[in-house]
């Protein structure tokens, strides 16, 4: 088993069990763009991610670590054969499960992942990792990769630090005190020094829809510093 990886943002996630939702909305509402819209770009990028790196395998085990009140699982769930998901802050997860009976959900204490090696065909954490400290990134990575299969798929989803939309969102938002907004090279940093190989990434939200032209355009544009946020992805 891996270092630790602590967290102190536990009690802060736990007031927001019940009201997430609505403070997401709040701090982004300035853009003229709804939680639900990020909601849907962040599915339809997995989706993509899925299908083109997951091919032998159309039922995957997949893992959501850091998944708060799990209010991506209901776009989520249908793309996968099982969803999980696993955060620190116990009453985040007692809504999820609330939400979202179908989905397998684990609260933990931050020391590792309450998950055995290898056991995941793909594990995502979507703006988790800046809630992290710092010095616990590497070994939050390294767990990862632990429970991930060999050849399958990590993904970490974070806010682009170089978009100024992005980071006057994460001014806005009162559980974002305490974020440290990681940039893409240093995310993909991480995961390869924790072993993880192919090392890949894509900025998205760069359009204010998720239409399929959209889509097709954003992915001529997933190498520009530019999207909202980025995927970090690389094999286990
Ligand atoms: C901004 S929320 C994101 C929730 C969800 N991933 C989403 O995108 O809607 C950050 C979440 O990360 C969780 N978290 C922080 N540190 C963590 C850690 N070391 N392990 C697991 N979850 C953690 C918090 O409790 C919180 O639910």
């Amino acid at each position: 088993m891996n270092a630790p990886a602590k967290s102190a943002a536990a009690p802060a996630f736990d007031a927001y069990d019940e009201t997430y939702a609505g403070v997401v909305q709040e701090s982004v509402a300035f853009s003229g763009l709804s939680y639900d819209f990020f909601l849907r770009s962040k599915a339809g990028l997995l989706a993509e991610l899925m299908a083109e790196h997951l091919r032998g395998c159309p039922a995957p085990k997949v893992l959501d670590v850091g998944c708060g009140v799990g209010a991506l699982h209901p776009l989520l769930a249908p793309l996968c054969g099982s969803l999980h998901g696993a955060d620190i802050s116990m009453a985040c997860i007692e809504q999820a499960r609330r939400d979202n009976p179908t989905v397998a959900y684990r609260s933990y204490t931050g020391v590792g992942l309450p998950y055995a090696d290898d056991e995941f065909d793909m594990t995502i954490a979507i703006c988790v990792m800046h809630h992290v400290p710092p010095a616990d990134w590497p070994a939050f990575a390294a767990e990862l990769k632990r429970i991930t299969r060999p050849g399958g798929l990590v993904c970490v989803i974070e806010h682009n630090p170089f978009n100024p939309l992005t980071r006057l969102s994460v001014m806005r938002c009162p559980f974002d005190e305490d974020a440290v907004l990681l940039k893409c090279a240093q995310t993909r940093a991480l995961l390869a020094a924790a072993g993880l190989s192919d090392g890949q990434s894509r900025y998205f939200v760069f359009t204010p829809s998720t239409q399929p032209w959209a889509r097709a355009l954003e992915r001529k544009l997933a190498r520009l510093p530019m999207g909202a946020q980025y995927a970090a992805f690389a094999r286990a």
